[in-house]
């Protein structure tokens, strides 16, 4: 395992071993890595020569200090993490100011429409910064395939919509969401759950696979319907939104057709703690 914190020890390694036809797989995370993480370097490793695994807590997509301020930071674990599954993973753990250089601002991006949906409603700003520093990212590490998971589908789809718009040379591969045994989708933020509400946060994947089921009968409206009433009834997990969306467009469903591919995207917050999961629905 090599471990670099500024992006010129990198460049200048990844410089010394790779040859034009040296792949280069790239996993960006933001660390206190779970098998959700593992899951996608894993991925990684098994179609590249070269891989590297950002960890980065990237200030500027984050649209609330506390949340910011209490992401959990546990550099020294998650290198132990990565070395247990190879010793050949590069680890780039950069320092703000070596990323930002003094000005922790993002640019805007035009996302065709993609982040004015869901997350980007409710995190105003949030996909700017995301944008930002997945672009720095991959200037920085030219990576011929980068591997995000569709915990956060919208940010995949936002992230292949950048690639598309600037013309870069990355492959953006999906990869599936990792769940914990009660279907809780992995999550860093699942770490600040007490042990009971991490057992309840099962109500989560339970509501969206019942809403489902529902969905090959029932209109988006109903289904929405469904999934309020659920949340309603169990007053510990505020429902903050359910939507049923077009997957490539994200769009609200508002009448369902047979050509186009639907998902559920939900966000809950658990004792002020922020949840998000989807699933596909056709
Ligand atoms: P982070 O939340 O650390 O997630 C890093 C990558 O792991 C993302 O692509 C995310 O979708 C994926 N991931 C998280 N939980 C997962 C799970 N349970 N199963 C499968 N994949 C999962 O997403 C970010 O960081 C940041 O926005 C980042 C892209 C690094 C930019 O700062």
């Amino acid at each position: 395992m090599l471990l670099f914190t500024t992006q010129n020890e990198l460049v200048s390694y990844l410089n010394s071993v790779s040859k034009k036809e040296t792949s280069i797989g790239f996993v960006p995370t933001m660390g206190a890595l779970h098998q959700g993480h593992l899951s996608l370097l894993e991925q990684a490793l098994q179609n590249n020569d070269l891989v590297v695994i950002s960890i980065f807590v990237n200030p500027t997509q984050f649209d609330n200090a506390t949340d910011l301020a209490k992401y959990p930071k546990t550099l020294d674990q998650d290198i132990e993490k990565i070395k247990a599954i190879s010793d050949n993973i590069i680890v780039f753990a950069p320092s703000v100011d070596d990323i930002y250089n003094g000005k922790t601002v993002s640019t805007a991006f035009d996302f065709g429409g993609l982040e004015n949906q869901m997350e980007g409603k409710f995190r105003v700003g949030h996909f700017n910064g995301v944008g930002t520093i997945v672009k720095r990212l991959f200037e920085i590490v030219k990576p011929t395939n980068a591997y995000f998971g569709e915990k956060d589908f919208q940010q995949l789809q936002i992230v292949k919509k950048m690639v598309e718009k600037a013309k870069m040379s990355v492959n953006i591969i999906g990869c599936p969401i990792y769940r914990e045994p009660n279907g809780l989708a992995m999550s860093s933020r699942n770490e600040r759950l007490s042990e009971v509400e991490r057992k309840e946060a099962a109500i989560i994947y339970k509501t969206i696979s019942q809403a489902k089921d529902l969905f090959k009968t029932k209109s988006a409206a109903t289904v929405s319907q469904f999934v309020s009433n659920t949340f309603k009834k169990h007053p510990k997990f505020e429902l903050e939104y359910f939507q049923i969306a077009d997957e490539a467009t994200l769009l609200p469903c508002i009448r369902k057709s047979n050509a186009k591919k639907y998902r559920a995207f939900i966000a809950v917050f658990v004792n002020n703690i922020r949840l998000i999961d989807t699933i596909s629905l056709n």
